[in-house]
């Protein structure tokens, strides 16, 4: 029975993630965000910058000399009465399936635009995926203090490409030399822009009530006023009406404008999505709907990382905290090890330092040591009870190689090592369709992978490798391969057919342009870009 204490721990928690586009500005605000938190005390040291940027060889350094990356862990810090975990989602080159099984954990997600730019590549690939959870989904337009595109049209934008509905809580007005503040669409009042607050908390701004129009065009000139009073009448014929149960539901999107860099219009953000955002929600499992806070403990297995030390070959499983509360004294079971267990070493990732932990709510994020029993997915709960979480999904690789080793009497420490790098979640294999594991096709989310591949299998399998790489770049899951005659599929020359470790059959592809043609060719095919079993 949950206590009175673990209802309030578990009601003030909000756990979510940021996506981005590289560069969009996630880093710096998270930074402002933990700077309001006072987790810093000045903006600029999460991470250190150089560290995300490094070659792929200093990165290898990086991982070795700390163990574990900072960079793909999660940051929990307090905020007016708020309890906030923020996972990272790695982007740049260590873009990996990781990215999107972190989304996994998160109850929302925050997306980042570059107001300059509008949605790019890689927020369309994470935002499918929340999408796929319809978890709600706060956008924060970054960088109004460039020159950024029509506010209109990035709003247009969003609603096109990933298709939900946007409702912008406040306004710009202007961008760049030309950004003269933000209007508050609810206080109806214009919050005027300075950058003198750099690298402190926001302090109190400059606000004009909207019907004092006079001092707001003698302190924003006509030009702006004109302006934003036109908008402002378009807005209200046009835009999405606000309706939290649309938001919570992942339908609509509330848009917020700013810029990080300035912290303006940071902590206004962070206090809407606070209030907005919805604390952990019941999940699903084998045996119904878990309730975070009527249920005891339980947890899930979203991320394994491997340490890249040969001395110390120890990986750290993370788990979302579902429901309850974890207690480090106290026994738990790992339903799909069949044991009961205290967990080793549970501990927190806080900026750069680990600290150990005694105890933990639903919608906390924990790392412990893991001698090599966890797979991701696998579910934790007391020892009185036994249920499982819905999988996680595989997600579509997006870049293959076909993978040898060069001393041909190294074959069973390579397919060993290459299984047990699958089984981490760090790779996905495939096997030709009708061979055996003589040919081994690797397929990764980020190319990165390619190269902790190589190094995992000379450093720890003492196998070398060589790699030549496939132009695939599609590949589908056939839903209903029991239905349908996958030896006779009649696709495209440029297909391929494969079988994932369960033996699943799929398909690859160059383009997508091949993905429908051979769907129109075979009526009643179902492909899918995730695996769910
Ligand atoms: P990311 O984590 O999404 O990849 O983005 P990050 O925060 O690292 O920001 C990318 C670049 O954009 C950085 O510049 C950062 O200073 C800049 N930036 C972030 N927010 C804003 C903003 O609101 N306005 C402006 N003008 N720039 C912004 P950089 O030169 O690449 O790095 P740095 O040397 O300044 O750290």
């Amino acid at each position: 029975m949950a206590s009175n204490n673990i209802e309030k721990e578990i009601a003030r928690r909000r756990t979510f993630a940021i996506i981005s586009h590289p560069d969009a500005g996630k880093t710096t605000l998270t930074e402002k965000f933990l700077l309001y938190g006072g987790a810093i005390n000045l903006a600029g040291s999460v991470k250190g910058k150089a560290t995300a940027r490094h070659a792929v060889s200093d990165w290898m350094e990086i991982e070795k000399q700390r163990g574990i990356s900072v960079t793909s862990s999660v940051l929990q810090f307090e905020y007016e009465g708020y309890c906030i975990n923020i996972l990272d989602t790695p982007g740049h080159q260590d873009f990996s399936e990781d990215t999107y099984r972190t989304l996994m954990a998160a109850d929302s997600a925050v997306m980042v635009i570059d107001g300059s730019k509008g949605v790019e590549a890689q927020t369309r690939k994470l935002f499918k995926v929340c999408g796929m959870r319809g978890i709600p989904i706060f956008t924060f337009i970054n960088k109004l203090d460039r020159d950024a595109l029509d506010t209109f049209d990035l709003l247009d934008d969003i609603e096109k490409e990933l298709g939900i509905a946007t409702c912008p809580v406040n306004w710009p007005i202007g961008s760049g030399k030309g950004f003269r503040g933000v209007y508050d669409r609810e206080r109806r009042c214009v919050i005027l822009y300075s950058d003198t607050e750099k690298g402190t908390k926001e302090g109190t701004a400059t606000e004009i009530p909207v019907e004092e129009e006079d001092r707001l065009r003698g302190t924003i000139g006509d030009e702006a006023t004109d302006k934003l009073l036109e908008e402002l009448e378009l807005l209200e014929g046009a835009g999405a009406e606000f309706d939290l149960t649309q938001v919570r539901g992942g339908k609509l999107t509330p848009v917020f404008f700013g810029s990080a860099l300035t912290n303006f219009g940071v902590e206004i953000f962070l206090r809407h999505f606070l209030e907005m955002a919805t604390s952990p929600l019941p999940r699903k499992a084998d045996k119904g709907e878990i309730d975070p806070v009527k249920e005891d403990f339980s947890a899930f297995v979203f991320k394994i990382q491997a340490n890249m030390n040969k001395a110390h070959r120890d990986r750290v499983a993370f788990m979302r905290i579902c429901s309850g509360r974890y207690d480090a004294a106290e026994e738990v079971r790992h339903v799909q090890g069949g044991k009961v267990m205290r967990l080793s070493q549970p501990q927190q990732i806080m900026a750069d330092e680990r600290k150990i932990l005694t105890e933990a709510y639903a919608g906390d994020i924990i790392g412990v040591f893991d001698p090599g029993i966890f797979s991701i997915g696998d579910t934790l709960c007391t020892p009185k009870q036994s249920f499982c979480y819905e999988g996680i999904p595989t997600f579509a690789p997006e870049h293959f190689a076909r993978v040898r080793q060069i001393d041909t009497m190294k074959r069973k420490q390579f397919v060993k090592g290459v299984e047990q790098i699958a089984q981490e979640g760090a790779i996905q294999i495939f096997r030709e369709f009708t061979g055996g594991l003589e040919e081994i096709i690797v397929g990764v989310v980020g190319v990165l992978q390619f190269d902790v591949l190589k190094y995992r299998l000379e450093n720890e399998y003492n196998v070398e490798i060589k790699m030549e790489n496939l132009p695939y770049e599609h590949i589908r899951w056939i839903e209903n391969w029991q239905e349908v005659d996958v030896e006779h599929l009649s696709g495209t020359s440029d297909m391929k057919k494969v079988r994932d470790m369960k033996g699943n059959p799929l398909l690859l592809f160059v383009n997508s342009w091949s993905v429908g043609m051979t769907l129109e060719r075979n009526k009643g095919l179902v492909l899918t870009e995730f695996s769910r079993n």
